[in-house]
């Protein structure tokens, strides 16, 4: 059972006036403009001249065993990157900088949530890599085999996705936050033959039993063959593994052999699946491809970051599990060549300095992180930082959600020491790579402010007919291909097409609003659809009705992203039980909702509050007014109520809402 939908809403959740005024502006610094790659107009006026061009200059920088015989051929909306040029990401990722001498190079300064630590070079990245693809190979998978990853941040997921990338078989990480159901489906969807997993994680010092928990749905999936677990957290006693089924990581590497020539890969051969939440209940599977990705991640992480591999000490605190730890902790950095650190746990675990410490004790050069995670620093004070030497910090970065000013500024002050640019990106699963960022050697920053599109990048806001808006808000589309851009949603072209290039013919527009200044500065203000953004984590507000609606007692649900002062969003639901059920309104039991939508989706998705009402506000035609739920849940002035059937309904969800206890 579902709800009915209303149209795309161009209601986003921060107005331009929000950020304009810190009204500051932060040119680079002679010290910046001195150490930075490029510290000129040049990358843009080349992309300008001549964009395709430029895009083959870029592609010219990894290795390929076959050079390509076309550089874009465009089907809109279907683009061939490099067409005919064969490579591997695993050997540019690797085998390329052993071979120029670099094997000793820290690929990764890895730590645990306990505290214990590996270093590890290129050579042992390497050779990792080659004994787990012939172990994969051991299993029967072969290229163009899917295969499931369900990991903890350890070493061995970044192991499992270049071998993965070496034999030619599409990885599908699925965060391992998310629930078992959401793994089955996404394993389901995919069809894995292979899934990858641990006997558990660390978080927040308590074990996360991943194995366990997935075990009971592999009886649901039709594909799986085996399961490989990492033992990370037990003594090796693993309950519900299955012999001949399911292996230990560690005795399937010990009997591999050392060495796995990388399969050579067509261009646009899949690298990967990567599911992501859209406005319908069914995530989509993001499809990447080898060649043009590869291209565009490692151009735009040595360029925004303004990457020196000798030197620096690069951290992206993101997760393996989302689009940023794909692209910027794993191919991104290492197609680069670049050291790296890597942390399995929670910035308050054991302390709330964790992070600062172990910055610290890297001399990390470069931080990318999220909003969310700033304004969180903010709130528990800047006494932690303070206490830890972050003198070797050069570089600050932040993704995923639009970033107030407030926490810009601070993050300048208290973790940059006010040296540091602080380049905003923005981007998407579906982009692949950051599009929209400053370049640090070049441009003047604006606290909020994603600045411009990136050389070769084209990028246009529009207004709801379509037209170019020069000054003033609409929303973000792009204009033309670029190399890391999806191919697809995996199963289901036609839905990418609709869902993708149909708002606006011939553009690709995503779901974005944005404004330009007078300055032609991009602001991004957030999700016009029906995408809500919760600590920087994509969640559909239709996949979280559907799992509400799912729980026996619920007749109808409407689920909205309210403003929440850390987490960008939180999630509100409104809801409405099935009469003749023995159970009421309670807190209780809004408790059991929220617990069932975390049960089926995954922690991140547990509604901050459940509010209940007997009806939901409609229009006469009978959608939910789900502009009108927002400014309730953002306890706003309703505005305009005629369109509303029964303008009772409000008042009373008003007063619910107001009664309704929320979660932290
Ligand atoms: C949002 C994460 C404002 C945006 C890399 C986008 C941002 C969605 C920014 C993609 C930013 C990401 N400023 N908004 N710098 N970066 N977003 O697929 O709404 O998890 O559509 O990719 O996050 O989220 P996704």
């Amino acid at each position: 059972m579902s709800v009915a939908r209303e149209n795309v809403e161009a209601a986003p959740s921060a107005t331009i006036e929000d950020y304009y005024h810190e009204g500051r502006e932060f040119p680079p610094s002679e010290e910046v403009r001195e150490r930075a790659l490029i510290a000129d107009r040049s990358l843009y006026e080349a992309a300008d001249a001549d964009w395709e061009g430029f895009w083959a200059t870029q592609a010219a920088a990894l290795d390929w065993f076959e050079p390509w015989k076309t550089v874009c051929e465009w089907e809109l909306p279907f683009a061939k990157w490099f067409n005919g040029g064969k490579l591997n990401v695993s050997y540019n990722c690797l085998d390329r900088h052993v071979l120029a001498g670099n094997g000793g190079r820290v690929a990764y300064y890895w730590e645990g949530e306990p505290g214990d630590q590996r270093v590890i070079t290129y050579a042992e990245l390497l050779d990792e890599v080659q004994r787990f693809a012939n172990a994969l190979k051991g299993l029967g998978v072969t290229k163009g085999d899917r295969v499931a990853i369900y990991m903890p941040m350890i070493p061995e997921i970044v192991v499992a996705m270049l071998a993965c990338a070496r034999i030619g078989a599409p990885h599908s990480v699925v965060f391992g936050g998310f629930s078992p159901d959401a793994l089955r489906d996404r394993i389901n969807d995919a069809s894995a033959k292979v899934l990858v997993t641990a006997d558990g994680g660390w978080r927040r010092g308590a074990v996360v039993p991943l194995f366990e928990n997935a075990a009971p749905i592999l009886s649901d999936t039709r594909s799986i063959e085996h399961v490989v677990v990492v033992q990370r957290t037990g003594d090796g006693d693993v309950p519900l593994m299955q012999p001949g089924r399911d292996h230990f990581w560690h005795d399937l590497v010990l009997e591999a052999d050392a060495e796995c020539p990388p399969e050579p890969m067509d261009s646009e051969d899949l690298l990967y699946l990567l599911y992501t939440s859209g406005t319908t209940a069914k995530p989509k599977g993001i499809m990447h491809t080898t060649g043009g990705y590869l291209t565009q991640v490692a151009f735009s992480h040595r360029y925004v970051f303004d990457l020196h591999p000798d030197t620096d000490v690069y951290w992206c605190a993101a997760d393996c599990g989302w689009v940023t730890g794909h692209s910027y902790i794993v191919y991104g950095p290492l197609a680069n060549g670049c050291s790296s650190v890597m942390y399995e746990g929670t910035p308050d675990f054991p302390s709330k300095d964790r992070w600062w410490e172990i910055a610290e004790r890297y001399r990390v050069t470069t931080l990318y992180t999220a909003p969310t995670a700033i304004r969180t620093f903010i709130k528990w004070g800047s006494e932690y930082p303070r206490a830890h030497d972050l003198s070797a910090l050069r570089l600050l970065g932040s993704v995923g959600e639009p970033i107030n000013p407030e926490a810009w500024v601070w993050y300048w002050e208290h973790i940059g020491g006010g040296r540091c640019p602080v380049v905003d990106t923005w981007w998407q699963t579906e982009t692949g790579a950051i599009l929209v960022a400053p370049l640090p050697g070049v441009t003047s920053l604006k606290p909020g402010s994603a600045t411009f599109p990136l050389p070769g990048i084209g990028a246009e806001v529009v207004d709801d007919a379509g037209n170019r808006v020069e000054r003033g808000g609409g929303y973000f589309t792009l204009t033309r291909p670029w190399p890391a851009m999806l191919r697809g949603i995996y199963g289901d072209p036609e839905r990418y097409r609709e869902t993708y290039w149909s708002r606006f013919p011939g553009r690709y527009f995503a779901g974005d609003g944005a404004k330009v200044d007078e300055d032609g500065y991009l602001w991004f203000v957030g999700r016009v659809d029906d995408v809500m953004n919760v600590s920087g984590h994509r969640i559909s507000t239709t996949e979280v009705e559907s799992a509400l609606v799912d729980h026996p007692s619920v007749a109808e649900a409407a689920v909205v992203g309210a403003k929440d002062e850390t987490t960008g969003q939180g999630i509100v639901a409104f809801v409405t039980l099935r009469g003749g059920m023995q159970v009421d309104a309670s807190d209780k039991h809004g408790r059991e909702l929220r617990d069932h939508v975390a049960q089926r989706i995954g922690p991140i998705a547990r509604p901050k509050v459940v509010i209940f009402t007997d009806e939901l506000p409609k229009t006469r035609s009978g959608k939910i007014m789900r502009r009108l739920l927002r400014d309730v849940a953002e306890g706003r002035d309703l505005g305009d109520t005629t369109t509303l059937a029964d303008v009772g309904v409000v008042d009373e969800i008003r007063r619910r809402a107001e009664a309704s206890p929320t979660e932290d």
